[in-house]
């Protein structure tokens, strides 16, 4: 069974060996520098609004983080997200997005957005259920370790959107109460 939790310092280890199984065409998706081991101590010293699935041995087998933007779009997250790629398929990724999302609106994030190489059919696919809509296209905006260039997709999930659906169904005083 996959649990999902907050990051805490002492996944130093384990988030490094993660990062460790990733393909190169993965890396290209998380912005540190994963052979940088100082980019881990980073991420383990400000757990904030990140977490992590484990499997039954403890080992990670994937991470999810929002990132608050600086200055004027503080209030906006960039959300980022791996999966190991032995338990990909089985609804981790989705749950982690559900857990963040959850957990950054609830500490007052107003927006969440999403980068994916628009190629990433199935992944655009999931994010939408899961009610992000369609941001902006950029396109060659990649360029992969080949040299290849792909357009970049961005997604949004907006806070004011999600309360509105819950006022419909009738469920925000629900949560206040
Ligand atoms: C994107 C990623 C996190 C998905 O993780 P995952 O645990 O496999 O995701 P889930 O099992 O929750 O699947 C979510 C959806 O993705 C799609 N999907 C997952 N695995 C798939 C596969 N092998 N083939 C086709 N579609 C697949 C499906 O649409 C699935 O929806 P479903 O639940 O209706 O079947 C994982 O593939 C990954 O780490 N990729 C590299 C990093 C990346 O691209 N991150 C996203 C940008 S931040």
């Amino acid at each position: 069974m996959t649990t999902i939790r907050s990051l805490v310092a002492t996944d130093a280890v384990g988030l490094a060996d993660l990062f460790a199984s990733l393909s190169e065409s993965d890396r290209t998706l998380i912005r540190e520098d994963l052979h940088d081991t100082s980019a881990v101590g980073r991420l383990v010293a400000h757990p904030d609004l990140h977490w992590v699935a484990t499997s039954d041995d403890g080992a990670l087998v994937g991470y999810c983080a929002i990132d608050r933007l600086p200055g004027w779009s503080d209030h906006v997250g960039e959300l980022r997200l791996v999966v190991r790629a032995s338990g990909r398929g089985a609804g981790i990724g989705r749950s982690l997005v559900r857990t963040a999302l959850l957990g950054a609106l609830s500490a007052g994030v107003g927006k969440v957005v999403v980068e994916l190489v628009a190629e990433q059919e199935p992944v655009l696919q999931m994010f939408s259920e899961l009610g992000f809509t369609g941001e902006a296209l950029l396109r060659d905006h990649i360029r992969d370790r080949d040299g290849r260039l792909h357009d970049l997709v961005m997604l949004a999930y907006l806070a004011r959107d999600a309360h509105e659906l819950l006022d419909t169904v009738g469920i925000t005083d629900a949560i206040q109460a």
